[in-house]
């Protein structure tokens, strides 16, 4: 598999709403600063990263206010406005960093309509195709946070609502309050605690985006994921993508990279097919 050039096409499609993305996407949080706090080193490197991944058929790109704070989505800006046809972008408010290492939950509704028009600005739009609640705030009711982006839904600013770090009871309560295309939670090989919560999504037939599908690196350390890598002459990451996309029909796994070498390698695993013994091992 390494050093082929496959695209992430191979993965096939999934339906967000009413837009077709091919099932692997990327994960654009790590084209902002070390700790996704403040600009990147190399900011022209991450505009050509960001082209190149939608050259190799990523066309779902995920991100955040929260990424940098307001990097990740300029950037991406920067490199792709005006944007190719078919390229949806999906961004998430409702977390604030008040310092490098704080991610705090801001669910209140006045924080929520003004973080939905700063992503709006920095991405140079005037409708963002999935806009995702980023994490529920305790200290605000969930229905007042939900309702405020099913409002701003209405007025035209939002294309698709997606929740993010839910439970399978948020997501019905969500679901009771707008309508919902997406959920997005950790999930992957060596973590896979939110079962139920995908087991909801295959039920109401919408995607589901596992974050950190690589375990932010860690489930490529897997001696099990390694075993089925050595078989099939592939990497660790790309047996890992593949699990994820042989796991459920409704995965649209966003694996992250600031390099060049492992975006390649992450798109050229939609093309990886894992037989019933291969996912045996991994079972
Ligand atoms: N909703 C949420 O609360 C939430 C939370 C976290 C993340 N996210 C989203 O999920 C996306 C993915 O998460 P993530 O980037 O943190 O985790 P990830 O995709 O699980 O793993 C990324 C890590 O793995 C490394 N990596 C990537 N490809 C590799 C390869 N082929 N070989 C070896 N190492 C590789 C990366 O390092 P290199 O840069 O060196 O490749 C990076 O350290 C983010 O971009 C973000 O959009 C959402």
């Amino acid at each position: 598999m390494t050093g082929a050039l496959r695209t992430a096409a191979a993965a096939g499609t999934l339906r967000v709403g009413d837009l077709t993305v091919n099932r692997l996407g990327f994960g654009a949080m790590r084209v902002a600063g070390p700790d996704i706090w403040g600009d990147p080193k190399d900011r022209p490197a991450m505009r050509k990263l960001l082209v190149r991944a939608f050259e190799l058929g990523h066309n779902f790109f995920d991100t955040a206010d929260s990424y940098g704070p307001n990097v990740s989505e300029t950037i991406i800006a920067e490199a792709l406005h005006p944007y190719p046809a078919g390229l949806v972008i999906g961004t998430k408010g409702g977390l604030v960093r008040p310092s490098r290492h704080r991610w705090d939950e801001d669910g209140r509704p006045e924080h929520l309509r003004r973080a939905l028009d700063g992503s709006l600005k920095r991405l140079r739009l005037e409708r963002i195709d999935l806009y995702q609640f980023h994490a529920p705030d305790t200290r605000v009711p969930f229905a007042d946070s939900m309702g405020t982006l099913a409002e701003a839904q209405r007025a035209g600013k939002i294309r698709h609502l997606g929740v993010s770090n839910v439970t399978v009871k948020q997501l019905e309560e969500a679901r009771r309050i707008a309508c919902i295309v997406s959920v997005q939670n950790e999930y992957n090989i060596e973590n896979r605690s939110d079962d139920p919560v995908l087991a909801a999504c295959e039920k109401a037939g919408i995607a589901f985006i596992p974050w950190f599908p690589l375990g932010a690196g860690r489930a490529l350390r897997s001696a099990k994921v390694k075993r089925v890598a050595t078989r099939l002459n592939a990497t660790p990451a790309q047996v890992s993508l593949a699990w994820l996309l042989a796991r459920s029909p409704v995965m649209l796994p966003i694996p992250g990279t600031n390099s060049l070498a492992h975006l390649e390698e992450n798109a050229a695993a939609a093309a990886l097919t894992l037989s019933p013994s291969d996912l045996a091992t991994l079972a």
